[in-house]
């Protein structure tokens, strides 16, 4: 049994003209990282909302198909563990940030306060993700007053310290400068590391490409590629879909142009760094 499974899902915005999420299944196993790439407006976001159950509860339209969480259809599953066991990064940072809390310190623990959870463990929870993101300069500042790359960080924040078990990030890195980018990615391979299953909308090719297990190509609604990190991006199908390559995989081609492929196809610095060494060695 799959951890997650979606099963020929079909969905319509209650004003989408035509279907957004064209006939999708796919299978999604506990503790894996699965990038899921695509141009704009191609659907991911809505896949995001699908998994943590905002369709069709919140956003209603029509929704075909089944969404089943450990073989059991979501519609069958207590609400309340649903909204506990799955963490969501929305795309947009500001509509993370409640708006009701003076302090940043305030808005990371509102969830954990929501949760219950007594206070003494709320400190510690919240003081524990402040240093991991590397964030205490901002804990006494005003939420309604951070920059974009500031409330993407707190927003960041706010879900790591639910400490969930599924993890649905959208394009979390969008405000942010490299070394910020670089930062988040190490806190979610942390969480990676933990066991949590993540699903990652990202832009930044490379490092889907460094740390995703599986990609799922999403092109206007339907799934086109899925598989293994280092297949999927390989294949230049994905330039005609608006989508780069990673760098290292347009090396990789390069290579084979010129009648001097690699041993292995290679789609990371890593994976390159030791090719190279050995053709050297
Ligand atoms: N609330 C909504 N009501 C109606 N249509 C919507 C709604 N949200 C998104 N859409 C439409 O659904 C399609 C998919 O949008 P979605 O936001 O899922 O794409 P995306 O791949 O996340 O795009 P981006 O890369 O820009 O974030 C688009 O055509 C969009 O206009
Ligand atoms: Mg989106």
């Amino acid at each position: 049994m799959s951890y997650i499974e979606l099963r020929n899902i079909s969905y319509k915005y209650p004003l989408s003209k035509a279907n957004v999420l064209k006939n999708i299944s796919y299978s999604f196993e506990k503790g894996n990282l699965y990038g899921i790439i695509g141009s704009n407006n191609s659907g991911k976001t809505t896949l995001c909302n699908l998994i943590k159950g905002l369709i069709p509860e919140f956003y209603e339209g029509e929704l075909y198909g089944e969404v089943l969480i450990e073989g059991k259809d979501v519609r069958k599953w207590d609400s309340n563990i649903l909204a506990t066991s799955i963490g969501y990064i929305f795309q947009n940072p500001f509509s993370q940030i409640s708006g009701i809390k003076e302090t940043v310190f305030e808005e990371i623990a509102l969830g954990l306060e929501n949760l219950g959870i007594k206070e003494d463990e709320i400190i510690d929870r919240v003081i524990d993700v402040i240093k991991l993101l590397n964030i205490t300069d901002l804990a006494k500042k005003n939420p309604n007053e951070l920059s974009g790359g500031q409330r993407q960080r707190v927003a960041f924040a706010s879900i790591v310290a639910m400490n969930n078990d599924i993890l649905v990030i959208d394009e979390p890195t969008s405000q942010l400068d490299p070394q910020g980018t670089i930062e988040i990615f190490d806190i979610i391979n942390k969480l990676k590391q933990q066991g949590k299953t993540i699903f990652l909308v990202e832009h930044k090719i490379d490092l889907i490409a460094e740390y995703a297990d599986e990609v799922l190509v999403i092109d206007e609604g339907e799934l086109k590629h899925w598989g293994k990190t280092n297949e999927i991006l390989a294949n230049k199908d994905l330039l005609n879909r608006g989508i780069n390559l990673p760098q290292v995989a347009l090396l990789s081609h390069e290579m084979e142009n010129i009648n001097e492929p690699f041993d292995q196809f290679a789609i990371t610095k890593a994976e390159a760094k030791k090719q190279i060494a050995k053709r050297w060695g």
